[in-house]
């Protein structure tokens, strides 16, 4: 038997459909509080709502709030983790709950454009946070999510490709609550876009008589829904590991240098960057390398590639020595090298150090 229908406008329609359809009874919902969403979104990332059920609970109890977490020792969090696999998850929460302490007072950043600073939020994560916790009008994009887009909108441009993803972020934003009731009906929307991919918008078989919005979809009307989205080539990924200096004086200079092109950046300012530990060690002068210390490393996923990323801090007193640079760099003041085009990983790591 099909639904009612529901009427309005789409995103009155999704929050309708979320109050009567949806998933409202999960054990990080009816909760504004940021520490329960940021866990369960962490631990729903790549592993399905019936496996975290049991292990969020767990977590909880164990590290009821952001400070007991940011106090256990990380080989404690790795253990109950556990079984859920892909432990930079686990590690990256610890990070997080720490840097939440020591750089935001022990309370979660209210907007996704500072959640996406901290370690292991993402842009989707950080808007599901500030939309279910805070009201954000900003759009999720994860899988479910792509997957209810393009077929509505009938979005057919290749997914492997950044700039068509960047187009897909565009549209699922045009479609959010607006004004002033939009702020209120967030919480209900975002986990409406969810619930919409996870139980009826499904790959294989869409249950598009139960659909609130199969009137405005695309895909429905052309009758061929499995064709979105479209991914045309699976791309063959290779892996690079890259060491990176990050030079920067206690006021706050950081030591940038115009990337080549071509090549993994191009035309991006950059921390100086090497091949492997030893040669990063070695541009280093022997009387400074008393200073230096190894950042926790990470992964950054571009299109073709994943880039295994290892900062390694160079702490320099104030006035630099100009001398001192590398790979041509340059010492930008800590006022001017926010408004450069930095690559991700790079903003996120200096801005990560600077927010206070
Ligand atoms: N997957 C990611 N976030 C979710 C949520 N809040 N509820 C259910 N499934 C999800």
């Amino acid at each position: 038997m099909s639904a009612q229908p529901i009427e309005g406008a789409f995103a009155d329609r999704i929050v309708a459909w979320q109050k009567q359809y949806g998933r409202n009874h999960l054990p990080w919902q009816n909760t504004r509080d940021p520490y329960r969403v940021w866990l369960s979104e962490i631990m729903l990332q790549q592993t399905q709502v019936v496996t975290v059920l049991g292990y969020f609970d767990r977590f909880v109890e164990r590290y009821p709030d952001v400070k007991s977490l940011a106090q256990a020792s990380l080989d404690d969090v790795l253990g109950l983790w556990s079984g859920l696999g892909y432990y930079s998850r686990a590690r990256n929460l610890h990070r997080c709950s720490q840097n939440v302490m020591a750089l935001h007072g022990g309370v979660f950043p209210k907007t996704a454009d500072v959640l996406e600073t901290l370690p292991g939020i993402g842009r989707s994560t950080a808007a599901a946070i500030a939309s279910l916790c805070f009201g954000e009008q900003v759009a999720i994009l994860d899988a479910n999510v792509k997957r209810v887009v393009t077929r509505l909108v009938g979005f057919d441009a290749d997914l492997a490709l950044g700039a068509n993803v960047r187009a897909l972020w565009d549209a699922t934003a045009a479609l959010l609550p607006r004004g002033r009731t939009g702020a209120a009906d967030m919480p209900r929307y975002t986990q409406g876009m969810m619930d919409l991919g996870a139980t009826v918008c499904l790959p294989k078989k869409p249950d598009c008589s139960n659909c609130p919005v199969r009137a405005d979809c695309v895909a429905a009307a052309d009758g061929n829904p499995q064709r979105y989205p479209v991914r045309t080539r699976t791309l063959k990924r290779s892996s690079q590991s890259i060491w990176l200096l990050w030079a920067q004086t206690d006021d706050g200079a950081v030591c940038l240098s115009k990337r080549p092109t071509p090549g993994v950046w191009a035309g991006l300012h950059c921390l100086p960057l090497f091949d492997s530990e030893e040669a990063l060690l070695l541009a280093v002068p022997a009387g400074m390398r008393n200073l230096l210390q190894p950042s926790p490393a990470f992964t950054h996923v571009l299109t073709h590639k994943d880039l295994h990323l290892h900062p390694w801090h160079l702490a320099m007193p104030a006035p630099v020595d100009q001398t001192v640079r590398w790979d041509d760099g340059q010492w930008v003041a800590k006022d001017t090298w926010p408004a450069l085009g930095l690559p991700a990983p790079v903003r996120k790591l200096l801005l990560q150090a600077s927010v206070t």
